[in-house]
Parts: structure tokens; C-alpha cells; sequence
């Protein structure tokens, strides 16, 4: 490779733009860091006239960003475009098959099409890089791959979207209900215009399947992963969860027991006295247990321009300093198609919100449905008194299995006394 590391971006948006900026302005110190220059030789992006106030004199502007993988003097191929297929495909495919390095903060094209796109980097000698596309700038992959490389973690869990963080921990403190809260969010730049992949789980599992797949030498299976999102949460779970000395997350988890896989994202209970819970607003936090390192959690800002393109230049830092390590912290052939389960297999401690009609003996028929399912009632909580009046009632379980609990709220669901969708939330653990 040439002395200079010649870099194409495809895309100028938020990152783009960014990772330009960031590359044009810190020359001299990526050059003494990794050994050599860093230069954006070619761009590309739909739209030529818009301002992005980045000078992007003496750079080639290419109108078909799938030109990039095709031109002779570029090295590698950052992509910051987005979406699992089209173009960001497009270009992934071709870098790689004209040995050249690919870059992206694309998690979508990552969890659907990371394997296949390893494979063929390995097999045409060169790497993918994807920090950015996990935890914004978190160094999560590499640490993950090569910090605690060492280790066999058995779960891997974390804060995975700033969005649901941001909306959540605004809802708690302001005790606005969760539209209100997403409508803020999409004016202060947080949540997209359609903010679909956000509040419904879809990006944070994008990210758990390539945490799960480095964590545990496994393939990416993003469509083993149960995924539910934030929408049904309203502020009276969260006054309930502050009551009981919890607080509301939307976690990615994924445990390995047995050689065998358990993916999920949704939104759960933790203790206030749990790290994870500690962590508000915007940002995103990462951790593993049961390796050698012991608990061990990451902790930054998981979005923005800045954050992502500095996960970005991370990548390209490696690149230019021929910092190779196999994608995936282990060679494609290595990576085994491990066994999932699904949540029937789960056993937890459970958080039921109910509206019920305060008659008498509404508890007490509660109470015997989960006899009848073999499972314990540790705490029951209501509001007001009013017969006529539909009231919340909380109960919270020891511990029990998914089914029990999934077979009661069928149940429930008879009581003349309980009206709407019983809500249930797990009670997730941790240190
Ligand atoms: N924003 C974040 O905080 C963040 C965090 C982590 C990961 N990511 C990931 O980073 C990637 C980029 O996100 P972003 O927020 O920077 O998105 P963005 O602001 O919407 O930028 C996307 C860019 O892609 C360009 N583009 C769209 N279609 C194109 C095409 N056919 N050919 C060439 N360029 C095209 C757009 O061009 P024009 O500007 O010319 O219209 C725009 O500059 C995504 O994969 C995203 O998931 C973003």
C-alpha cells in the first residue's frame, strides 16, 4: 500500500460530513499515529450543491458512489449512507471483491450481511471495519475483539439506542407520556423522522447480533433475536418502577449457557442500584460478565456526528498502522452457527401493570391465577379507590418462567374486571 492511505466516503451527511471535517483537520497527528497520511482523495453524495461546511476543494466529487470501489487510487471505501440493501450493499460488495478495505457505521447492512461480507474480505486479503456502527463512540468491537479478547464472557448486555434512553429517562423525570417525549426527540435531532427502527427495537438488535456474534465466536443471527420496543411503556410504568426501586431500560441481552444462544431486546426493570441504570439521557453503556475480567462495562456516547466519525477514524487509524485483526475477533470459518433459543426457555422475575375495576375480590382472583401457574407474588401495588373507575394494579413476581407467566395473562385477560392488555416487563438482574 501506498505511503498515503487513500480514502473514498460515500455519503456526507451527519457522519459524513464529520468524518471529513475530522479527517481535513487532524492530519498531522493521525499521520504520527499510525504512520501515514490520511487523505480523502474522492466523495460522493446525492446532492453536489448542498453546503456541509466542509472544503471540499482538490477532492474528486463522483456521482455514483458504487464508482468509488472502482477507482484505482482508493484504498479503502468508508460508506455513510445507510440501510441493510441498495447502495450500501452495492458498495460493500464491490470494495471488498476489488480488495479493497471497507469502512461503515451501518449497522442494518452489518447484522444482515456481516458474515457473507467478512468472508469474502478474508478471502481477498483485506478487513471490514464497523466500530461505528455499534455504540457511536464507544470503542466497544475493539474492545470487545481485542482488549478482553482473552476472555469467555457468558452475557453480554447493554443501553443500545440513545433514543429509547433519551425518551425513557425524559418521560421518568418530566412525567410526559411517550409521544410527547418522541415528538421533542425528533425536533432536538435525537429520533428520525420515521422513528420506527428506534422506539421499536429494530436498531438496537441490528447492534446485540454483532456484539452476541464477537462475544461469542457465533454467526450473526439478527433474526433469532426477540425485539420489543418502548411504545406501550407509559409514565405510570415509570412512577411504579421508581416506587418499587427500579428503573426502565430498553437492554439488548444475549447469554450463552450450554453452547446454546438467547437474544432479546426489550424494555425491562432494573435495580437503581444496578450500574446499567445509571446510565441517562442520550447515552449508551455496554457490558459483559462471567470472563476473567469480570464485570466490565463501557460507557459513552452512543450517536452524533462526532462520536461515530471518531469510531470511524479508529478503523482508518487501524488500517493505515496494518493493524489486522480478523473481523470478527476470529476468522470467518471459526465463526459456528450456535443454537438459539427462544423466550419460552426464559425464568426471571416478572413486572405486570393491570387496569382493573376496584370490585371486591379482584385480587384475590389475580392471586389465584398465578397459584394456579405455581407462581409467587412478591409486591402488589394500586392506585386509587374507585369501583365505578378503572384503577392500575401492579404486581411483581419472584422468580418464575416466561410461560407461567405468559399462560396467567391469558387468564387475566378473562377477568370481567381487568380491562386492556395486562403489560409485562422482565425483572433483569444485575451487578
Ligand atoms: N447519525 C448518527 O448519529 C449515527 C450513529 C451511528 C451510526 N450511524 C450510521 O451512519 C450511517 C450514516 O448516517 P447519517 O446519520 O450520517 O445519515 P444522513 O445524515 O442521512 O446521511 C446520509 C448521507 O448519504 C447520502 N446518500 C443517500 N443516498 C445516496 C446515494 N444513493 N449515493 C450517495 N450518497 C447518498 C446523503 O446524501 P445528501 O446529503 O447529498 O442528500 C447523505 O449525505 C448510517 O448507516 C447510520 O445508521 C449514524
Amino acid at each position: 500500500m501506498a505511503e498515503t492511505l487513500r480514502v473514498g466516503i460515500a455519503g456526507l451527511g451527519t457522519v459524513g460530513a464529520e468524518t471529513f471535517r475530522i479527517l481535513s483537520e487532524r492530519k498531522d497527528i493521525l499521520l504520527s499515529r499510525s504512520g501515514k497520511k490520511i487523505e480523502v482523495v474522492a466523495v460522493s453524495s446525492q446532492d453536489r450543491h448542498i453546503d456541509r461546511g466542509i472544503d471540499l476543494s482538490g477532492v474528486e466529487w463522483v456521482d455514483d458512489a458504487r464508482k468509488l470501489c472502482l477507482m484505482p487510487n482508493v484504498d479503502v471505501v468508508v460508506e455513510l449512507i445507510g440501510g441493510a440493501e441498495g447502495i450500501a450493499k452495492d458498495i460493500a460488495e464491490a470494495t471488498v471483491t476489488n480488495s479493497k478495505y471497507f469502512v461503515t457505521a451501518n449497522k442494518a447492512l452489518i447484522a444482515h450481511y456481516g458474515d457473507e461480507l467478512g468472508k469474502n474480505a478474508e478471502k481477498n486479503d483485506v478487513s471490514i471495519g464497523f466500530e461505528a456502527a455499534v455504540a457511536g463512540g464507544i470503542p466497544i468491537i475493539k474492545t470487545l475483539r481485542e482488549g478482553l479478547g482473552g476472555n469467555q464472557f457468558t452475557r453480554v448486555y447493554g443501553i443500545l439506542n440513545g433514543t429509547c434512553n433519551y425518551i425513557l429517562s425524559e418521560m421518568r423525570e418530566t412525567g410526559r407520556d411517550f409521544k410527547d417525549v418522541l415528538t421533542d426527540a425528533q425536533a432536538l435531532g435525537y429520533a428520525e423522522a420515521d422513528p420506527s427502527f428506534d422506539i421499536d427495537g429494530i436498531d438496537a438488535a441490528h447492534k446485540l447480533s454483532i456484539l452476541a456474534s464477537i462475544v461469542f465466536q457465533t454467526k450473526i443471527n439478527f433474526e433469532a433475536i426477540h425485539t420489543e420496543g418502548i411504545r406501550f411503556i407509559s409514565p405510570i410504568d415509570l412512577e411504579f418502577a421508581t416506587e418499587l426501586g427500579f428503573r426502565i431500560k430498553l437492554l439488548g441481552i444475549a447469554e450463552i449457557k450450554d453452547e446454546v444462544i438467547q437474544q432479546r431486546v426489550r424494555p425491562c426493570l432494573v435495580s437503581i442500584n444496578s450500574q446499567i441504570s445509571q446510565v441517562e439521557g442520550v447515552f449508551n453503556a455496554v457490558a459483559v460478565e462471567g470472563g476473567d475480567s469480570g464485570l466490565s462495562l463501557s460507557y459513552g456516547r452512543g450517536a452524533g456526528g462526532g462520536p461515530t466519525a471518531s469510531s470511524v477514524i479508529s478503523d482508518l487509524l487501524d488500517i493505515a498502522s496494518n493493524r489486522r485483526v480478523p473481523n470478527f475477533g476470529v476468522k470467518s470459518d471459526d465463526l459456528v452457527a450456535r443454537k438459539s433459543i427462544n423466550m419460552d426457555g426464559l425464568h426471571g422475575s416478572y413486572y405486570l401493570r393491570l387496569k382493573v375495576f376496584d370490585r371486591p375480590g379482584v385480587l384475590a382472583d389475580l392471586t389465584a391465577i398465578f397459584r394456579d401457574e405455581n407462581v409467587s407474588v412478591e409486591a402488589i401495588l394500586q392506585r386509587g379507590r374507585d369501583p365505578e373507575e378503572l384503577v392500575p394494579v401492579v404486581l411483581t413476581t419472584h422468580e418464575t418462567n416466561e410461560e407461567a407467566i405468559l399462560r396467567s395473562i391469558s387468564k387475566f385477560k378473562l377477568l370481567d374486571s381487568v380491562a386492556e392488555d395486562p403489560r409485562i416487563l422482565p425483572i433483569e438482574k444485575f451487578s
